[in-house]
């Protein structure tokens, strides 16, 4: 079975598609219709082009697409303006016009480049994202935010672009490492606690069907979180309000990453700041001590750390404060209230952000 999120953004909106097997055989709907005889070029890394250019080839060719691609060694470190450079000259070279289309074929990284590179191309190409890892599936490859890095900071140079359709094929999550299936379940649990608490009782229950990897309920899950995402997208497409509350444990999260030299992962780190903001709420008076319990015992029945070894917690700190999502070097905190709910917080005082990291520091 097929299923069909909207993402409702007046001219903009768009369909994701989830379901197994959508790359093999089955006829998308609407992709005739958005492919119609264009040029498309495929943006993808090495590790997920040998297991899936052909299929995406096969799927776009019926819809008249001629096909190219790009395909960029797999990694952040790639996540690069040299990297779309390189994308630019390819596409120039396949002929790509303005009525081309690109098609992002990967995790985040692939996914937010050939975004980013379908932003800019021309003054703006449209775009298809067939997300590959659970990260990209339930979080990045939805909601138009595109970018790279620099070797100042992570996502500094981007565009807001929201695709034509989101393609999310489950059963691609069978050749996903599993520590990188781990740090996705991370982002579904974050969306359970910032406002639904029936997604996170449902994943409490269903522990054994996610560490065992049951692709049909995986494709209900990701639907869900889909939903979430869409219906927080659509009303703040460009973050000046409630869309901060995606970042719910990333505050803490991309400093514990940093300092580890990107040793934890992300999906790791917003595991652990979760664990530090529901700590916090809980010192605060803002959140019941046993529902910050329910979140940690669900990471850790997911395998995910809440707790990091080795650091200095000052240096987390200090990777914190530069933090670009910080407002006058003072970081803007969601923090728990309950199972289902967050609040934003600019008041919050540096000792209580010094004991919550000091708390989780081994
Ligand atoms: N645009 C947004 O709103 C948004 C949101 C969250 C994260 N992001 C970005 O997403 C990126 C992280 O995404 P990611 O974790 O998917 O990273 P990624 O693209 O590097 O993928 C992780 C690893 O898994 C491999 N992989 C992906 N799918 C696979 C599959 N099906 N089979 C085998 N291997 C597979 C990749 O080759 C890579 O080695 C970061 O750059 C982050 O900034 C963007
Ligand atoms: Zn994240």
């Amino acid at each position: 079975m097929i299923q069909k999120v909207k993402v409702d953004l007046g001219e903009r909106s768009y369909n994701i598609l989830v379901g197994e097997n959508l790359l093999s055989g089955n006829d998308i709907s609407g992709l005739k219709n958005i492919v119609k005889d264009r040029k498309c070029h495929i943006i993808s890394d090495d590790n997920v082009a040998p297991l899936y250019l052909n299929s995406v080839k096969i799927l776009l060719k019926p819809a008249g697409a001629i096909t190219s691609e790009s395909i960029l060694p797999a990694g952040e470190q790639n996540k690069t303006l040299e990297s779309i450079a390189g994308f630019y000259s390819d596409m120039v070279k396949a002929g790509l016009d303005r009525k081309s289309l690109i098609v992002a074929l990967g995790g985040g990284v692939p996914g937010d480049m050939a975004g980013f590179a379908a932003a800019t191309y021309m003054r703006g190409i449209k775009f298809i994202q067939i997300p590959t890892s659970l990260l990209a599936m339930v979080d990045s490859s939805v909601g138009g935010k595109t970018g790279v890095d620099l070797p100042e900071g992570k996502n500094l140079i981007g565009a807001f672009l929201q695709p034509e359709m989101v393609i999310i094929d489950t059963t691609m999550l069978k050749t996903l490492p599993e520590r990188e299936l781990r740090c996705g379940l991370a982002e579904i649990v974050k969306y359970g606690v910032i406002i639904d608490d029936k997604l996170f009782s449902r994943l409490e229950k269903n522990i054994d069907k996610l560490n065992s990897m049951d692709l049909n309920f995986y494709a209900s899950i990701i639907a869900e979180c889909c939903k979430v995402k869409a219906r927080i997208v659509s009303q703040d497409e460009k973050e000046s309000g409630i869309r901060a509350v995606l970042n719910y444990g990333h505050t803490f999260g991309h400093a514990v990453e940093t300092v580890s030299d990107y040793n934890v992962g992300h999906g790791e780190g917003v595991s652990i700041g979760m664990c530090m903001a529901a700590d916090m709420a809980v010192s605060l008076k803002l959140m019941e001590p046993e529902a910050a319990q329910r979140q940690e015992d669900l990471l850790l029945a997911l395998k995910l750390p809440t707790r990091i070894s080795g650091y200095d917690p000052e240096k987390i700190i200090a990777a914190m404060s530069r933090d670009k999502k910080s407002e006058n070097g003072t970081p803007v905190f969601i923090v728990p209230r309950r199972i289902g709910m967050v609040s934003i917080e600019k008041n919050i005082r540096r000792e209580d952000i010094i004991q919550a990291i000091r708390g989780r520091c081994d």
